[in-house]
């Protein structure tokens, strides 16, 4: 079914699993509204997988990882994209499409990881280890990336840091990303000490407490959790990859080491399945609501723009990996 030939109504059987009845009605005039405004204005939403669930299932047309929200951006027919994420996300897309108009409903919504350098940090290290490649996780502005090689996702990290063929590669800012990927490559990975807020709050003692009160349970982690929580989960992914892990593996019971909305929206797809939701919110990926979004739509707000001193060589770093 497209959401854009929908109205609200036709909509809430997607979501009744995870939203109550009684929470339905306040959604219900912004999802009609958001739908009226996308044709109008020829208009795309594109979703991350952290988004609430009436915002994944209900108004977007894209939803994916970070590597897929990338890739389909590169092919959007639309004179508006609206991004549904965090503003690195929105940078990558205006990044792919220099002439349409990307919209980032709060302006608010940065990372930790984004947070964690700046392009004279990458200056830096390129000094301290002259001739080593910069590989950069996509979580960063697009004046750190325009100082990269190459980007990354944590769907296609390690395929990425192996495309180079060098011994030795800067991974940046993730430190738990570069170890977990150092833990599966001969390639010497020198990492930056940034954390991702959200994962590096799960401990390994979580993991274990988990298996003692929900016996059975398979536990799925972000590549973004400190290398202890990884170790003890039966797989690691990027959001996309936890998502196909439960649609081929069915497990009986599961629990996503991860943000939390992204439980309520694997949910949605698969009934059969028991979610154990401990889980951290993202205090940037929840800045985004049906109302702003709403708001973006209707007064053209806030235009994402790239510095042009910036955007070329940040291109090509985005480029360079979705080529791979
Ligand atoms: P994914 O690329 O796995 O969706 O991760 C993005 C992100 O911000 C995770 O915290
Ligand atoms: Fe950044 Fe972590 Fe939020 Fe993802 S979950 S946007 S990495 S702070």
């Amino acid at each position: 079914m497209s959401v854009s030939l929908s109205t609200a109504a036709s909509l809430y059987d997607r979501v009744r699993r995870v939203i109550p009845p009684i929470e339905w009605p306040a959604f219900t005039d912004d999802i009609d509204a958001i739908l009226v405004l996308k044709r109008e204005r020829n208009a795309v939403i594109l979703a991350h997988n952290y988004q609430t669930p009436e915002i994944f299932h209900c108004v977007a047309d894209i939803v994916g990882d970070s590597l897929a929200l990338a890739r389909r951006a590169m092919t959007v027919d639309a004179d508006v994209i609206v991004l549904a994420g965090v503003h690195f996300m929105a940078e990558t897309a205006k990044l792919l499409n220099p002439g349409k108009t990307v919209l980032i409903p709060d302006l608010g919504a940065g990372c930790s990881l984004a947070d964690s350098i700046t392009a004279s940090d990458v200056r830096l290290m390129r000094q301290r280890y002259p001739g080593v490649p910069v590989v950069t996780y996509v979580n960063t502005s697009a004046a750190v990336t325009a100082e990269s090689d190459i980007c990354c996702t944590s769907g296609n990290a390690l395929a990425i840091v192996e495309s180079l063929g060098a011994p030795q590669v800067i991974m940046l800012p993730d430190e738990y990303l570069a170890r977990n990927i150092a833990a599966q490559t001969k390639v010497e990975i020198i990492a930056w000490k940034g954390h991702c807020e959200v994962h590096e709050r799960f401990s390994p003692a979580d993991i274990r407490e988990l298996r003692e009160s929900h016996p059975g349970v398979t536990v799925l982690a972000h590549p973004e959790c400190p290398p202890e929580v990884v170790a003890e989960a039966d797989f690691a992914g990027s959001t996309a990859a936890m998502s196909d892990y439960v649609g081929r593996h069915k497990p009986a019971r599961v629990v996503l080491m991860t943000e939390c909305s992204m439980s309520d929206n694997v949910a949605v797809e698969h009934p059969d399945v028991d979610f154990v939701r401990p889980c951290n919110l993202c205090p940037h990926m929840k800045r985004i609501t049906l109302a702003n979004i709403r708001a973006a739509l209707e007064e053209n707000r806030h235009i994402v723009t790239i510095d042009p001193a910036v955007a070329e060589g940040a291109r090509r770093a985005v480029e360079r990996m979705l080529a791979i």
